[in-house]
């Protein structure tokens, strides 16, 4: 019998995992092991009503993998997301609003992100997701040799851009003083797979006209995040999703600043440099 029985939740990922309760998140041998097979192939997991308080979050990404301390929340581990001004990164998390991968600027990015509702917005706030190793897999047989040796600068200010299109001098100071990031276009994982690296922070493309460039990110991206291509999930409190950040574009739908939602995310440290 199967460790653990899902259901598919759109045609290119994301899977439901049935009959799951708190307790067996935290004693059932076989869980974690099963629930990260499911999670490469399927890219998303969801447990819709968990209801997970944060000790318990912790202790089954424990089980998981090496989970990454913030130390900005009483419990380490628990990055409280949420646009209440009161929140010191509630401008940071803005930028979660367009197609990123989760540290995009750093050496490695995390392996995995999972988040617990715990206050929903009623009119937006969804959270939607698109494969990248798919991105990669639809592509031509022409456009993946073109890809393959394209490396690709990735940038603060790329980030920040569109959020904010008619920076003031010391903002665009402040930004270009952080380090930007060259990736390849096209990431050959340790397991043989292939997925492009793409999102907000792809700023422009190595030895490229600027423009062409441009197009060519926005072509891919557009691709990549086609409705087809992505699985959306409408969120109901209490439910938990984990994502494979690793092959996985996330971004949250628009919800208004004055929102009560409120999600709580735990990280997965990384073990592959994109390369
Ligand atoms: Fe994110």
């Amino acid at each position: 019998m199967e460790v653990i029985a899902t259901k598919r939740l759109s045609e290119s990922l994301g899977a439901e995992v049935l009959d799951i309760d708190r307790d067996r998140l935290l004693s059932d041998d076989a869980l974690p092991g099963a629930c990260l097979e499911a999670l490469d192939v399927n890219g998303v997991l969801l447990f819709r009503g968990l209801h997970l308080d944060d000790a318990t979050q912790v202790a089954f990404c424990k089980r998981l993998g090496e989970v990454v301390s913030v130390a900005s929340h009483p419990i380490p581990e628990i990055t409280v997301i949420s646009l209440d001004p009161k929140n010191p990164l509630a401008d940071y998390f803005r930028g979660a609003f367009e197609w990123h991968l989760d540290g995009s600027m750093d050496d490695i990015p995390s392996k995995a992100s999972l988040l617990t509702a715990h206050v929903i917005d009623e009119e937006g706030g969804d959270t939607e997701f698109a494969s990248t190793y798919a991105a990669y897999e639809n592509l031509s047989e022409d456009d993946k040799q073109r890809c393959q040796s394209v490396r690709v600068v990735h940038t603060f200010e790329a980030s920040q851009r569109r959020m904010h299109p008619d920076p003031t001098p010391e903002q665009l100071a402040d930004w270009r003083a952080r380090p930007s990031k060259e990736h390849p276009l096209v990431w050959e994982h340790e397991t043989g797979r292939r997925s492009l690296v793409l999102g907000v922070t792809a700023s422009h493309v190595v030895g490229m006209d600027l423009e062409e460039g441009r197009d060519l990110l926005d072509d891919l991206l557009a691709r990549a995040t086609a409705p087809s291509q992505v699985f959306r999930h409408v969120w109901s409190v209490g439910d938990t999703v984990i994502w494979d950040n690793r092959g996985v574009l996330h971004r949250a739908c628009p919800y208004e600043a004055t929102s009560p939602r409120e999600m709580h995310r735990t990280t997965l440290v990384g073990e592959e440099a994109i390369k």
